[in-house]
């Protein structure tokens, strides 16, 4: 089977994606030739291991979002301390995008920056979380609001890291893959894992090779994500991101087209897409509360410019700001949420 090779292309921080089944065992090849050591950040239940000759420790951090904090970073950090990492070291991340997050954050901030190599073993990590440098944890008053923008070395995609992945992870990242359907139009389902995971990984690293740091652009890569993050927060993580993007972008959907931005047949279109095709869950939970959904969506990191979403329209899909909280109320009455 032929490995994919993807560049993120960004200047003097430009590096390769690999993508196909095996290519972890490359990993010693895409090091940074000044690293003497390595600390593997990683979790206890990540079915999946990496050899490397290099001398090497491994940190765990803990199960679940409630890790995803400044403590596991202090952890961690203690942990570099004590294997006596540098700055010419690397750290990899060996996970799902919560361990990327969180090893990107930690090696962004150790020595303020060290390099990173990230090894994602979920759908969602290989297609979304593991690519662009975007890294960081959560604080009480909303997901992912401390972190940094660190572009990892390279990032292997070791397509074998899914055979054991629960059905549950692997919808999650369908959601993800869904959302690259609306960006692009491309047909991805037609194509085999590994094309179709480079093919989203191309996809991403486009739209953050002309808008690294998110000031246009790369906005886009968040359709669906305003109400999932609200969904997630407020199901207390009951709901997993892909799931929550999942009936983000129907959300999404109605309110764009309670918006006038789209007609009847592209409302429909998402629901083929979403809910026929790629076989997801599109309704909202009916233990969350419309207005604590709308209070947290107005706290999102875009909400700039009042209740701001990613939306599909005439041109594509793209950031609108000042939604009026009316056509919240019409998307939310289309979905019947109480
Ligand atoms: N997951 C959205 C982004 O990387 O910009």
């Amino acid at each position: 089977m032929t490995n994919h090779k993807i560049n993120v292309a960004l200047a003097d921080r430009s590096y390769s994606v690999v993508v196909g089944s095996g290519v972890s065992k490359e990993l010693e090849n895409f090091l940074p030739r000044t690293a003497k050591r390595a600390v593997i950040v990683t979790q206890e239940n990540i079915p999946f291991s990496i050899n490397l000759s290099l001398p090497h420790t491994t940190v765990l951090i803990g199960n679940g979002e409630q890790f995803k904090s400044l403590q596991t970073i202090e952890v961690i950090s203690e942990q570099f301390a004590k294997f006596g990492l540098t700055r010419s070291d690397v750290v990899i991340g060996l996970g799902g995008g919560m361990v990327t997050d969180v090893a990107g954050f930690a090696a962004a901030s150790w020595h303020r920056g060290t390099a990173v190599v990230q090894i994602p073993t979920t759908l969602v990590g290989m297609v979304d979380a593991a690519i662009g440098g975007k890294t960081g944890v959560n604080i009480a008053q909303g997901k992912n609001l401390i972190g940094a923008f660190w572009q990892p070395s390279a990032v292997l995609c070791d397509i074998d890291a899914l055979k054991t992945l629960p059905d549950r992870e692997t919808r999650c990242g369908l959601g993800e893959v869904a959302k690259y359907h609306f960006l692009t139009g491309d047909d991805l389902l037609a194509l085999e894992l590994s094309a179709r995971i480079a093919r989203c990984v191309e996809i991403k690293a486009d739209i953050v090779a002309a808008d690294e740091r998110e000031t246009g652009g790369r906005a886009v890569l968040n359709y669906g994500h305003t109400l999932a993050h609200a969904l997630e927060r407020s199901s207390d993580f009951e709901l997993a991101h892909g799931e929550a993007v999942a009936i983000g972008m129907i959300f999404a959907a109605h309110l764009a087209h309670s918006l006038g931005r789209i007609d009847d047949a592209r409302l429909a279109h998402h629901y083929k897409v979403i809910r026929d095709s790629y076989g997801l869950g599109v309704v909202i939970p009916r233990s969350v509360d419309r207005k604590v959904l709308i209070d947290l969506m107005r706290h999102d990191k875009k909400a700039i410019n009042g209740l701001t979403f990613v939306l599909d329209g005439a041109n594509g899909v793209e950031i609108v700001g000042g939604v009026e909280e009316k056509y919240l109320h019409q998307a939310f009455d289309a979905m019947e949420l109480p």
